[in-house]
């Protein structure tokens, strides 16, 4: 037996791979659990999972063309963006996400779109029944010209019928569900995931077949299945939001056709998914007016400035430690903060909880927002409110210096469009005589900010 022909033996849980069977060592390392090594055979027909090349041979890089008309748009806006501009011909797409978040849901809007730009599209749902998917399309108003549906988990059977069919776009969910029957492992073992997915890989390639994947996440948010399969797709999209919130959020986290982090911005509704095509309108739709601890803020997502409403309540603490409980941003980034605005800036906030919160159920994570953190804080401490017309933009160092941050105009021009009168800004990204939308105060430091917007700190 050859080094090429002998078994492996895989985790299941994080896809570890060794020649002898036993346990995992990275998953003991990570939780302490044992998990046993699967013993994997080596799987046939490893040769041809490369696309081919038309040419079949290397050719000089001058002398390639590009087709043109390879992207179709899919006609929802706000997927398309994610996308970079449509979906790309012999693509792979992953949308990743929680249970339940709407990623069928989705991909049935998105396959009816199609249907009727590229039509054939293939639905296979190899996790509903046809007729789940059948009342998930009614309840949608999906008719279903050129959009055919398939319950299926063979993918073989998939592969097979593909001749016949000729899909120009093609969905698989999911992932973990399809299994290809000349592999012992079940569906959903890192060998099948990775083996599926490298010859939906060849079949998209070869067919020039738009194809996405539905994938599951793990408990801590990743995608389900072997880390191989994120390499191997073009796009991996994640698919995200509260259950119990209505917005749902679509994320680039790779592309091999367009910019990454770009957002699409989606509302659940009765009837499906809605495009939200002004993101900020809706996350500020219910916020109060003249309320201390309120602060808009601007996080820059791809392309695309969100306006994002940030709240802090502090409230004297009852207990020995006080508490700082965050939701929305960063738990460590706040802390940070709240020490530089204890020390600099002279609260006590070592006596007092701290509570933080993007209202609406949004997210920032970036650093452009620290500033948004401090004010809203020291808002909510001195009861005072922040103007309510006014954007809070820059980050904040631990000597208390405000930084500058990146894509102001844009910032600035949605804040501008949504009828925010002014905005304090760092003063780094003032300087130059720039013309801003609306009138914009540079700050250099946290004191300097707290000046122009609470009329000064605390003292004590
Ligand atoms: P689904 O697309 O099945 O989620 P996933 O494939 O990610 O598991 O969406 C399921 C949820 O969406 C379910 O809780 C019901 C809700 N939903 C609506 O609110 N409106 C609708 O029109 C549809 C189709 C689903
Ligand atoms: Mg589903």
């Amino acid at each position: 037996m050859t080094a090429r022909d002998a078994s492996v033996y895989r985790c299941q849980e994080c896809g570890f791979a060794s020649p002898k069977p036993g346990t995992c060592p990275d998953c003991k390392r990570a939780t302490g659990e044992l998990v046993p090594l699967v013993e994997e055979r080596p799987a046939p027909s490893r040769g041809a999972r490369r696309a081919p090349t038309p040419q079949g041979r290397p050719q000089v890089l001058r002398e390639i063309t590009l087709e043109r008309g390879d992207r179709v748009e899919t006609g929802i806006g706000e997927l398309d963006r994610v996308l970079g501009g449509g979906v790309v011909r012999g693509s792979l797409v992953l949308i990743g996400g929680d249970p339940g978040i709407g990623k069928s849901t989705v991909l049935l809007q998105a396959a009816r779109a199609l249907a009727k730009v590229a039509p054939p599209v293939l639905y296979v749902s190899a996790e509903e029944s046809a007729a789940q998917v059948k009342m998930r399309a009614d309840r949608l108003g999906i008719a279903g010209d050129g959009l055919l549906l398939w319950a299926e988990t063979d993918l073989s059977a998939v592969q097979a019928a593909l001749d016949d069919v000729k899909p120009r776009a093609l969905v698989v969910d999911s992932i973990q569900t399809v299994f290809l029957p000349e592999l012992e492992s079940a569906p959903g073992s890192v060998t099948q995931v990775r083996e599926c997915g490298g010859r939906l890989m060849t079949l998209a390639k070869g067919l020039g077949i738009a194809t996405f994947l539905v994938g599951h996440v793990t408990k801590e948010g990743a995608l389900a299945g072997p880390r191989v399969l994120e390499h191997l797709v073009d796009t991996v999209l994640y698919f995200e939001g509260e259950s119990h919130h209505a917005y749902r959020i679509l994320r680039a986290v790779k592309n091999r056709f367009g910019s990454t982090n770009e957002i699409g911005v989606f509302e659940m509704g009765e009837r499906g998914l809605a495009e939200v095509k002004n993101p900020s309108g809706f996350f500020l739709a219910e916020r109060p007016t003249g309320a201390a601890g309120s602060v808009i803020v601007s996080s820059l997502e791809g392309t695309r400035p969100l306006l994002l409403e940030l709240q802090a309540l502090v409230a004297r603490a009852s207990f020995g430690t006080p508490r700082r409980t965050v939701l929305g941003v960063d738990y460590n980034r706040v802390c940070l903060l709240l020490a530089v605005l204890e020390k600099l800036a002279g609260m006590p906030l070592a006596s007092q909880d701290v509570f933080v919160n993007v209202a609406g159920g949004g997210r920032v994570t970036e650093p452009a927002a620290d500033l948004g953190i401090v004010i809203a804080t020291a808002s909510s401490y001195m009861d005072r409110p922040v103007p309510g017309d006014m954007l809070v933009l820059g980050e904040v160092g631990l000597t208390g210096e405000v930084r500058a941050v990146s894509g102001i105009e844009m910032r600035l021009k949605e804040a501008a469009a949504l009828g925010f009168r002014g905005a304090v800004v760092p003063r780094n990204n003032v300087v130059g005589g720039a013309k801003f939308p609306l009138e914009v105060r540079g700050v250099a430091t946290v004191g300097d900010a707290l000046e122009a917007l609470l009329g000064g700190g605390a003292t004590g």
